[in-house]
């Protein structure tokens, strides 16, 4: 099977199951314009999030590595009356981009956007005494995945939902040798997984437009 196939299928599903949306087009196309890398999660992807924190009735939700926005107009439509997303994002260029494309989307004032390196604002959201998020989506740097499960352990309440994307970049995480930082930061999340008893967690691999890749969740059970 090639790369062209799964992308083939993923349009197929997407025009099957994925309404065609103004405000995501236009998210995509300002981010593509601003010279964004186009790293964003699919749309059959940003639909599963969407799907995912709807079924778990998520009030606040929090996304590490917002780029564009793109994942986090998924997220924030699917919050409950009154929720709240807060995303993080190192680049201001980039939050800027998210914050246009939030407020066209008619979703700036349900999302908070923190701009810096997210190890300080997790430190912060943690000082801070914020009560604990429903639902946490990991995406920055994959070389950081395992502070920030850390982080994101100590924000949760037992029946929090993490997900982590990026967990298999095209089977590099099945190379024990590998000396690249976001593979060994990624194997050391897997570790983190299997060895804390809070949580019960799985990973399946999946294809499409983004390649070959997949998803880590977690259930958070005891804290
Ligand atoms: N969730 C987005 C894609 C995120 S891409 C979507 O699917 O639409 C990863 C993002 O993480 C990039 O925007 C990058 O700037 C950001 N990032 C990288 N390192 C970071 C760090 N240390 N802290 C916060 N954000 C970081
Ligand atoms: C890449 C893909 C991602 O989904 C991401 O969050 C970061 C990087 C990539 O393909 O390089
Ligand atoms: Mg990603």
């Amino acid at each position: 099977m090639s790369e062209e196939l799964w992308t083939d299928v993923d349009r197929y599903i997407s025009e099957a199951l994925v309404a065609p949306d103004a405000a995501l087009n236009a998210a995509l196309e300002d981010s593509a314009a601003a010279g964004l890398p186009s790293i964003h999660v699919s749309p059959n992807q940003g639909k599963l999030l969407m799907l995912l924190a709807r079924a778990h009735r998520a009030r606040r939700i929090l996304e590490i590595g917002t780029l564009g926005g793109y994942s986090t107009i998924w997220l924030a439509r699917s919050l409950v009356e009154g929720g709240r997303v807060v995303t993080l994002e190192l680049s201001a260029s980039y939050a800027a981009v998210a914050a246009n494309n939030l407020a066209r989307a008619g979703l700036r004032e349900m999302v908070e956007i923190r701009t810096g390196d997210a190890r300080a604002s997790l430190t912060d959201l943690l000082t801070e005494g914020q009560p604990p998020f429903d639902f946490i989506f990991i995406d920055a740097d994959k070389e950081n995945y395992p502070g920030y499960f850390e982080s994101a352990l100590r924000l949760s309440r037992p029946g929090t939902m993490i997900i982590a994307d990026n967990v298999v970049r095209k089977g590099s995480i099945v190379d024990s040798r590998s000396e690249d930082l976001n593979v060994q930061g990624v194997q050391h999340f897997y570790k983190l997984l299997r060895n804390e008893s809070r949580v019960i967690a799985t990973a399946i691999q999946t294809v499409g437009s983004k390649g070959h890749d997949g998803f880590a969740i977690a259930l958070v059970t005891g804290m």
